[in-house]
């Protein structure tokens, strides 16, 4: 599908990815951008880009009747952007409790999954339209150090294939963004390589003008994704060396 003139919302769009799909969306002439966060006054940069063009919403994917109020508020859209996520860098084993756990699996897969519900009927009115899911290149293999959020990101994984699935007779084009380390507030903790944030919003928005169904963006997501084809163990077990409570910032993957 083309950018310009898209009807696009992007969740998270506080966030360090997110602000990026805004400008760029922008830039590349979507017609109105609904940008979404758990609280308005986190918005307000994003407005004064374009205050005709960028339209607030006080969206939390966790809160059912929120998703309903959002698209019932947004029923032109034809871009969906489920970019909203958490990672709270806990293992399974060493965590304390499984609370971190059922926050990252209610945000990164529940909320994603509320999200492509509420918004699958919307977009087959708009003829098909686009979902990009901001899922993880640790979707396809476990990063020890963040494991309940790579857990997590592999259930998005699973969903949004499950999702593309049930929306191809709608014409609807379900694309899963799987980067690396991404350089925002999030991955502050994780190690070097990080690709920019506006690197993976750029390769997103190409990604879905060109119809593809996997986006990588950035050279360490694009060798991964090949390492994982060719050798899925031996990444497994390179992964396996970046183990919870590691002081990783600084170090390199
Ligand atoms: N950074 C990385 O290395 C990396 C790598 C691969 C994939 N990703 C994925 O890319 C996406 C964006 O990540 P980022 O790095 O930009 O992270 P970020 O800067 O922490 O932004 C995350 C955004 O998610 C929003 N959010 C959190 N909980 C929410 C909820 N319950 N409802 C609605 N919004 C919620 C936050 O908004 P408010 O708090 O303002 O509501 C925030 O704007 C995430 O899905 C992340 O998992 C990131």
């Amino acid at each position: 599908m083309e950018i310009n003139n898209a009807i696009a919302l992007v969740t998270g769009a506080s966030g360090g990815i997110g602000s990026h799909f805004v400008e760029q969306l922008l830039h590349s002439g979507a017609a109105k951008v609904y940008v979404c966060a758990r609280s308005l006054n986190r918005l307000d940069e994003l407005v004064d880009l374009n205050p005709d063009r960028v339209i607030p919403v006080e969206l939390d994917v966790t809160d059912p009747d929120s998703v309903i109020a959002a698209a019932n508020q947004c029923s032109d859209v034809n871009l969906l952007i489920n970019n909203a996520g958490i990672a709270l860098n806990q293992g399974v084993i060493a965590a304390d409790d499984l609370k971190s756990a059922r926050a990252e699996i209610e945000v990164n897969y529940f909320g994603m999954m509320s999200m492509c519900r509420a918004f699958a009927p919307i977009l087959k009115q708009q003829g098909g339209g686009t979902i990009a899911n901001l899922v993880s290149l640790v979707g396809k293999v476990n990063l020890p150090f963040s494991g309940s959020y790579s857990a997590s990101k592999a259930a998005a994984l699973s969903m949004t294939q499950c999702v593309r699935a049930e929306l191809a007779s709608q014409g609807t084009l379900v694309v899963a963004v799987m980067p690396g380390t991404v350089d925002t507030s999030m991955a502050s903790e994780w190690p070097e390589p990080k690709v920019a944030p506006a690197e993976v919003a750029k390769a997103t928005l190409q990604g879905i003008i060109d119809g593809q169904e996997d986006v990588y963006p950035g050279e360490q997501a694009a060798q991964v994704s090949e390492q994982l084809l060719s050798n899925p163990k031996g990444v497994e077990k390179y992964m396996a060396g970046f183990l919870p409570g590691m002081a990783l910032a600084g170090a390199t993957a």
